[in-house]
């Protein structure tokens, strides 16, 4: 979210601060409650209630301000999040594209940036495709793709139980629970005990999702997709998520066709997220 806090803060931090403060944060909620989530650095903290205030001024829906404190950790991929001011209450229901998620920041893997790969990813569904999302979260790429296709079936697999249950609530919150069948659990655990194969695959996990991808292979159908996530370096920035995909297939006897590659997001200067698709025969 860009816009004009530094003018807002003009003359009321002092003026060499001002370039510290953050060109962009993230705002997760709708009109009615929303939360932000800044990075705060070190050198502003002593004027960081200044700029939650402002950051609320500027956005009336914003009744939290939370400060990133860690870099994304552990399984659970969360943030420490410290509130810097504003309502301790942090749980929001957010809005994407007609859909809601509800959650709360400081529990649970959200982020609304990703708004246009998951809009990517339902596009690509077609009708009566049965589909797994691994490590789906608050449940933002099952509801996505079941509010926009009608007849499909998806089972989304959730290792944080508080994720778990906001997809629980989402689905329902959505009515998509004709559509939609979550499971808590670790998808090592849960992936060799379904019954089901599937037409598509996603993989939301860029950190390690090439470990999972010996439980992926042999549950998709001959002519399956595979959409895998990975963070890779520049140069050649697809060439490992290919490499790690078709050596997988291959591990099975399975053929492997790359059918898309995206740039997903900018992490560091050199370092993206990518996704690569493939058709496993
Ligand atoms: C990067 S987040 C993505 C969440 C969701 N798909 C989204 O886009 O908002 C990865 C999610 O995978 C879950 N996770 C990590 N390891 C897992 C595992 N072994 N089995 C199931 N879920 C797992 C985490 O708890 C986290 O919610």
């Amino acid at each position: 979210m860009r816009g004009g806090l530094r003018e807002r803060l003009r003359g009321v931090i002092p003026r060499e601060t001002l370039s510290l403060v953050p060109r962009s944060y993230d705002i997760i909620g709708s009109r009615g409650k929303a939360v932000a989530v800044v990075e705060i650095p070190e050198e502003l903290r002593p004027y960081e209630v200044e700029v939650a205030r402002a950051i609320m001024e500027l956005h009336r829906c914003v009744k939290s301000v939370l400060a990133k404190e860690s870099g994304r950790i552990g399984d659970y991929r969360l943030r420490r999040l410290r509130l810097i001011a504003g309502d301790p209450d942090t749980e929001v229901i957010h809005r994407e594209a007609g859909c809601l998620f509800k959650l709360d920041p400081m529990k649970v893997y959200f982020s609304p940036r990703e708004a246009t790969e998951r809009g990517r990813i339902a596009s690509k569904v077609e009708s009566g495709e049965r589909i797994l999302v691994m490590f789906s979260g608050v449940g933002p790429y099952p509801i996505r793709i079941a509010k926009l296709r009608g007849d499909v079936d998806i089972t989304a697999i959730e290792l944080n139980p508080d994720a778990h249950n906001y997809c629980i609530e989402n689905i329902h919150l959505n009515r998509v629970e004709d559509r939609v069948h979550p499971i808590l659990g670790d998808v090592r655990d849960v992936c060799p005990r379904l019954e089901a194969i599937f037409n598509r695959i996603v993989m939301p996990l860029p950190l390690g999702a090439y470990r999972f991808l010996d439980l992926a292979i042999p549950l998709l159908v001959e002519g399956g997709i595979l959409h895998f996530y990975h963070w890779a370096r520049e140069p050649e920035i697809f060439r490992e998520a290919e490499h790690l995909v078709l050596e997988a297939a291959e591990r099975f006897g399975r053929g492997a066709e790359i059918t898309d590659r995206i740039r997903v997001s900018q992490y560091s200067p050199r370092v993206w997220k990518v996704r690569v698709d493939a058709r496993i025969l």
